[in-house]
């Protein structure tokens, strides 16, 4: 049977794309946040994985005001890289797992989730700077990926009751998958941060580690927490966090920490990072 063996959860600030794509890691602006991951990427490949599922947002790259799924999963073979802004990263396309993710989006549809099933679909920011966190500048990505978009983008997004509950249905379906494969489950985004409008640049470091905590430690109580308090102590962009209730959900009920990595900031944004493994 397969098995979900690590929750990874990364904020995806698309500066930091830039920064490695551009060589300048170790700049002296960026070097103490990527030094931050050098845990990681030294653990990722110590414990590696078959199959990364990237819970993240599109930024209006591939989807827009014509067309916004509330949940996605990703069905095809290969997903091309868009993105806005500079456009397409110099990334490897990232290879999917057709057989997982038709088996994860049939379970979710029968559990009552009401999925788009996308078997065409670009991936920007939001999931490939993860992947360049984790992975560095392979000259192909060493997992294969099943993409989960969610709309967080358009009002109204959805509940924190039904992300931890997406997820909870996530590691059900990757449980009855017939094949004895290993899986890790991505919660991207955040943390508190605002590109637009008059609070544009806050940050509230505080209330980010207080999230990692209840992430950690009370997930039941977090999926309440209502979207406009995202809004208003992390910004409007901070409700990209609800996504990690997804990656939490997944884990089941206990977890343990294997790292945690805070930096404030990179560009306009606070970095949070956490390495999770589930408790039985
Ligand atoms: C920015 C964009 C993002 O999607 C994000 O999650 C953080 C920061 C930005 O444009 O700075
Ligand atoms: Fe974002």
């Amino acid at each position: 049977m397969a098995r979900i063996v690590a929750g990874i959860a990364t904020s995806h600030v698309p500066a930091v794309g830039h920064a490695v794509d551009s060589g300048r890691t170790e700049d002296d602006y960026w070097k103490p946040m990527f030094q931050g991951y050098e845990f990681s990427k030294q653990w990722v490949k110590d414990n590696p994985a078959d199959v990364d599922i990237i819970v993240y947002n599109d930024h209006a790259s591939y989807f827009g005001m014509d067309i916004m799924p509330t949940f996605g999963i990703g069905t095809a073979g290969k997903y091309d890289i868009c993105d806005e802004g500079y456009g397409p990263r110099p990334v490897p396309v990232v290879m999917g797992h057709p057989a997982l993710s038709t088996h994860i989006a049939a379970s979710l549809i029968l559990d009552d989730f009401d999925m788009t099933v996308l078997n065409k679909l670009d991936v920007d920011h939001g999931l490939t700077v993860p992947m360049s966190l984790m992975y560095g500048q392979p000259d192909a990505w060493p997992t294969r990926v099943i993409p989960f978009p969610v709309n967080v983008v358009m009002y109204p997004q959805p509940s924190g009751e039904r992300c931890l509950a997406i997820g909870k249905a996530i590691r059900d379906a990757v449980a009855n998958f017939d094949e004895d494969i290993t899986v890790r489950v991505w919660g991207t985004g955040g943390m508190s941060h605002q590109i637009q409008g008059a609070r544009a640049g806050l940050i509230n470091l505080p209330w980010d580690l207080q999230f990692m905590d209840d992430l950690i430690n009370q997930p039941e109580v977090l999926q309440y927490k209502p979207h406009l308090e995202y809004m208003i102590e992390a910004g409007s962009e901070g409700v990209e966090l609800i996504m990690w209730l997804i990656m939490r959900g997944a884990l089941g009920d206990n977890v343990n920490e294997v790292y945690r990595f805070n930096h404030v900031p990179a560009s306009n944004t606070s970095v949070g990072h956490l390495i999770l493994t589930p408790k039985d």
